[in-house]
Parts: C-alpha cells; structure tokens; sequence
C-alpha cells in the first residue's frame, strides 16, 4: 500500500463516523424497530421528495428509461464528453442564478462537473496546492473535510479559531493569527475556505464579514474556495449572500483567486446522484479542472433527466420557495421543542441541523467529558448526533444535530427521548444537590447554607445544567 493510501487522513476513526456505525447496527423503524438508533448525524434534505416526485411523473420524457424518452437512450448511453452535456450546464447555471435571488448570472462555460462536492473540493485543491501546502479553514467545519481536502493530496488544514464569545464569527484577527503562525512554520499557505451557509452551524456570512474576506485574500495574494452547498436551505432571514455577488460589487477583487463549490446534494436533496460543481472565474483552473473530470463525471442519464428539470422555471421555483418554508417549519418545531426542555442552540437560519449547547451538561469542560456525553446520547438516548470535536470546534459541549432526514413522527420520537434523558439528568442533579445540602446543614446553619452567595449567585461558578434549569 502506498503511504498516502494508508495514512489517517480518511478520518473514518472519529466519532462522526462512528455514530453512523452506531445507527447502521440498530436502525430505528417505528414498527420493527422502535428502541432503535434514530439517525440525527446525517445532513439531508428529505423534506421535499413529493415535490420531485410529482414533478418526475408528469415528465417522463425525462427519462431514457421510460417509453416517452427511449428515443434519447443511444444518444445518453453513448455521451462522454467531459464538459458536460450544454443543457445540463446550462440548467446548473440558472439553478445557481436563483438560489442567489437572480442577483448574479452564471456562465454556463465554467462549470466544471465533478462527483458532489466532494470531489469539486479536492479537484480545487490538486489545481491550486502541492503537497505540503495549506489551506486555512474556520472551525468548526465540515467534518470530512479532512479526508475530501487533504488525503489524496497531501494539502494541510490549519484551523482558524472561531468560538461562541461572538456566535462563531470570522475575524480578521482570528484570520492573521493563523496566517501568521503558518508563516512561522514556514508553511506555504494557498487559500481560505469557506463554508457559506456553515456546516455545521447553519449560519450565514453577512456582506460586510464576506467583504473582508475577499480583501484579505486580495492583500495576501492567496485563493478564496466558497463551498456555497447549503445556499438554498437558508429558511429565514437574513438572507443568503453569495461571493458571486460581493465581488461583482467590489471595486478591488482579483476574480483569478475566486472559487465556488456547489453540489445538488443538499440543496436539492440529491446526494446519491453524485453531482458536484466546480465555478471558477478562473481561466487555468477551469482548463485544468474539466481535463480532471474525467475522474468524476456525472452520468450523461443524470445529466440529461436534471437538465429538463432544472430548466422548468416553474418548477425550481416552487421547490426552492416550498423547500425553505418546509426547512423552516422543522427548525422551528425542532428547537422550540428543545428549548422548552431548557436545551439552546446558536440562533441560525440555513441549513439541515442545528448547532445544540450542551456545555452545562459536561461534567468538566473537557473534550474527554465531551465524549463521555456523546456516548450516552448515542448508546442510551439512542440518537446519532455528532459532536463539536468532530469539527474541529474549540469548544468542548456542542453538538450538530440534523432534522431533516426524517418524517414527523420521527422528530417527536427524538424529542420524547431527549425529554425523558433531560428529566432522568435533572433527578440526579437534584439528588446532588439535595445530599450537598444535607452535608451543609450538619455543619452549617440552616440560613447560611440556603443563602450562600455560592448557591444563589446566578454566577455560582458550580456548572448549572439547562437540565436543573429545565425544572
Ligand atoms: C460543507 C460540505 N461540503 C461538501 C460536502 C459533500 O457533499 P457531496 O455529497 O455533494 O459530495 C458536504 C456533505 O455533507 C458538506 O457538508
């Protein structure tokens, strides 16, 4: 085996893998299986499936597989052209055009086609950095950005530390500390990356965070890769704003250095159809990117069935209104039941998971205690989440939870389960509570022990849990 082949840069040794291993072996099914793992680390959009659905029968000609569009078979079957079928990229154009409000137009001739956007980010990084070059990334980020980015490449990661003091923003100062330290290890740093909306906190970037991005990559002379993927689950306000759109308005921008990823997987709800895009307003990466696809192509079937679909107007519309205000409503229900139970996640607007804040339920704020937590949530509460330290997140005592990869009912099961874990935590705190006191009361008078500053301070430096909260 090769030693790239075997190094640990895979990644599947994290808890974020692990979860899925652990639902793989007890799924949860309402009938055959409901004290089963119910899956919560996945992030897919399963909320519009009808609407495709609907969509699919009433245009069969679509299809080179149904006797309305056999006509197409041998023409389809045949089709290898690496650039892409003109209709396809055509249809990705004006599906990017109006995930982005119409405010920015595509050109259809720098798409660059690639499997998901997994492979849209490693076809970057083989164009823009050798081995042993870095990327900086804001924490936390993608959980498999270690294995998509770095693996096969031998590209470095160095994590720009974001944390909750200011709801995971992205300074300048965070963004120069990391360059700097970089430059001290004589590393060759090639770019940043984005995650706009973020996996895993569901958030936006605003215009003015996004505007200073592009000027310190302008200033450092270095490539900004936007993987925009999440860029239609935005279901509130504020809205998305895409780099497309602050460069078009900035006076300074070299164009050269700006990259987009997008893919169908999450936006669209399409993982398994592999369709990842590469759009750079770059000429060399294009030109190099396309030779690549080769490696990755989307099927010329695929290609053909989303290029109807994705050049009905109408359609993609309707889904992307139907699909956000369906996000919307999920969101809502999920964290307002969370939050009625004392749990809080960082306010967010876009994507398929919230960001949930269990640090008051640590027993120490520790990343060991962290996994202690996670642990029980997976091998008692039953549900797959994934925790902050598979981000990368500096924080220990967050958790990415997904909801949209499930129906209903599914949903309410999870919060049942959580209500009853936060009621059985909150009995034992009182217990806790109640022996300390007893322990008090023996060596204390009743009134200095219940009036302690230490018990009744709102900043008692004892940990409170949002469980004892919750009573
Ligand atoms: C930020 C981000 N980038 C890339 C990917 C990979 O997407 P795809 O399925 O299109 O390869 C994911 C998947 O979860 C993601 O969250």
């Amino acid at each position: 085996m090769s030693k790239m082949a075997v190094n640990e840069k895979h990644g599947e040794n994290s808890p974020y893998f692990d979860g899925w291993k652990a639902y793989e072996r007890d799924p949860f099914h309402p009938t055959t299986n409901p004290h089963g793992v119910i899956q919560m680390g996945l992030a897919e959009n399963q909320l519009c499936f009808d609407v495709v659905e609907e969509w699919i029968r009433n245009n069969p000609m679509a299809s080179i597989c149904t006797p309305q569009g056999l006509c197409h078979f041998r023409d389809i079957a045949n089709f290898q052209d690496y650039h892409g079928l003109p209709h396809f990229r055509n249809g990705v154009a004006k599906l990017m055009s109006k995930v982005r409000g119409g405010r920015v137009k595509f050109d259809a001739d720098r798409i660059v086609m690639s499997g998901g956007a997994t492979g849209a980010n490693e076809l970057l990084m083989f164009c823009l950095a050798d081995p042993g070059d870095a990327f900086l990334i804001p924490t936390p980020y993608y959980a498999a950005y270690d294995r998509d980015l770095c693996w096969r490449t031998g590209v470095q990661i160095i994590p720009v530390h974001c944390d909750s003091s200011n709801n995971f923003m992205i300074t300048r100062a965070a963004l120069e500390a990391a360059y700097k330290k970089a430059q001290e290890d004589n590393i060759n740093v090639k770019g940043l990356i984005i995650t706009n909306p973020s996996n895993p906190l569901g958030i936006t970037l605003d215009k003015e965070t996004l505007k200073s991005l592009v000027s310190f990559i302008n200033e450092k002379n270095i490539h900004l890769v936007c993987d925009e993927i999440y860029g239609a689950t935005v279901f509130n306000t504020p809205n998305f704003v895409s780099v497309s759109e602050i460069i078009q308005d900035m006076e300074f921008c070299n164009k050269n250095l700006i990259h987009i990823v997008y893919s169908l997987s999450k936006d669209m709800g399409f993982p398994g159809l592999r369709v990842g895009i590469v759009y750079s307003y770059n000429d060399t990466v294009v030109n190099c990117g396309r030779k690549m696809s080769s490696f990755g192509l989307v099927s010329s079937q695929t290609q053909h069935m989303l290029a109807a679909m994705l050049s009905d107007d109408e359609f993609v519309e309707i889904f992307l209104a139907e699909s956000s205000r369906r996000l919307g409503k999920r969101h809502r229900f999920f964290t307002e039941g969370l939050e009625k139970m004392g749990i809080t996640c960082l306010p967010s607007n876009a994507g398929l998971f919230c960001w949930m804040n269990l640090r008051s339920m640590l027993k120490e704020q520790t990343f060991e205690s962290e996994m202690m937590l996670w642990r029980v949530i997976v091998n008692e509460v039953k549900l797959n989440v994934s925790p902050g330290s598979s981000f990368n997140c500096l924080e220990p005592g967050w958790f990415r939870v997904c909801f949209a990869n499930m129906d209903d009912e599914t949903v309410e099961v999870a919060l049942k389960r959580i209500q009853t874990f936060v009621g059985k935590e909150t009995d034992k705190a009182v217990k806790h509570r109640q022996s300390n006191l007893r322990v008090s009361f023996s060596s204390r008078r009743f009134d200095e022990a219940v009036m302690s500053p230490h018990m009744m301070s709102p900043h008692s430096p004892i940990p409170r849990s949002p469980l004892v909260k919750a009573t």
